[in-house]
């Protein structure tokens, strides 16, 4: 079914979600702050909105956060249209967001792309949800041009929620293996001597076996026990001094070395030294 959408932000993210609703087969308008980025997606047959106040019902925010959502629609009456922002922030800025829309006349979904712009509209890619379930539904065949559609609940900010979960768990894994490819140039290795046994350990966490730690802890934190008889945090508090050592040594950053050494000595000295290493996550949540 032909839908009307309005994109409003032409960065990489919106530019490749206008293109993907396009060759969809749906009428798209679009609109950017800066002007001169919609050339492409108008010779593919979108119509360039001289404001955001042109938006139709269904409109698809892509911004670099939600203050520039403030920035674009103010003053515009937002009466029977529905705002799906993929744009990343925090739970509470979203929460704060679906009333600021809903003051204005309109209803707000939220969502947290997990896939970059190459990957939007192929399969595989998702897109967490969450605000009103039966006003996603109705727009979620439109939606599913460009991910599929992961709902996660009623709140508005727990589409952030779960993104920022998983882009913590992005961000840092990634830069572990900066660091690791820092650390082998280092020692005159190629970053390609590296990288299978990163796949390896990776790959090993997210499995089944020994190393499939991601299920042994998330099995651990939801029985708040952590055996350490096996491997003890006292000794890995140790290890990771060992880890800062190294990257010292080799005349690297410790940053991200010296941020987990600071929080697994804590957790040791809160008492947990001689439980397992999912016992940090009891000084996570005690700040
Ligand atoms: N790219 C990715 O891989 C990826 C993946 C998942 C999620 N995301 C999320 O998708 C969103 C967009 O990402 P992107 O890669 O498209 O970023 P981008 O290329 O940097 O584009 C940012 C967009 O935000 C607009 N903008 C910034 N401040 C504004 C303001 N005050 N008022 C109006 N418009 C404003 C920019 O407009 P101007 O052109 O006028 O500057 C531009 O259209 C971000 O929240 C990002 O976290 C991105």
């Amino acid at each position: 079914m032909t839908t009307h959408v309005t994109v409003i932000g032409l960065g990489a993210m919106g530019s490749a979600m206008a293109e993907t609703f396009l060759k969809a087969g749906h009428q798209v308008t679009v609109w950017n702050r800066t002007p001169g980025r919609a050339g492409a997606l108008v010779a593919l047959g979108a119509r360039e909105a001289a404001s955001p106040a042109e938006a139709g019902e269904l409109v698809v925010v892509s911004q670099v956060d939600y203050q520039a959502m403030y920035d674009s629609f103010s003053g515009v009456d937002l009466t029977g249209k529905v705002l799906v922002n993929l744009s990343s922030d925090s739970p509470s800025k979203l929460r704060e967001a679906a009333e600021w829309v809903s003051a204005r006349g309109g209803v707000l979904i939220t969502g947290g792309i997990m896939t970059p712009p190459p990957g939007i509209g192929q399969p595989g890619a998702y897109t967490f949800y969450s605000g009103p379930s039966d006003v996603l539904s109705r727009h979620e065949e439109t939606l599913k041009a460009l991910t599929d559609v992961t709902y996660v609940g009623a709140d508005p900010g727990l589409a952030m929620l779960f993104y920022q979960s998983q882009l913590l768990m992005f961000w840092s894994g990634l830069t572990s293996f900066m660091y690791a490819s820092a650390l082998a140039e280092s020692a005159g290795l190629p970053v390609s001597t590296m990288l299978p046994y990163a796949q390896e350990t990776f790959g090993g966490l997210a499995g089944e076996g020994p190393m499939g730690f991601l299920k042994i802890l998330a099995a651990e934190f939801e029985a708040r026990a952590y055996p350490g008889e096996l491997n003890n945090l006292h000794m890995q508090a140790v290890g990771m001094e060992h880890v800062v050592h190294t990257f010292e040594d080799a005349g690297l950053d410790p940053t991200v070395p010296v941020a987990l050494k600071e929080l697994f000595a804590r957790a040791v000295a809160e008492g947990h030294g001689a439980e397992g290493l999912g016992s940090v996550i009891e000084s996570v949540k005690k700040p």
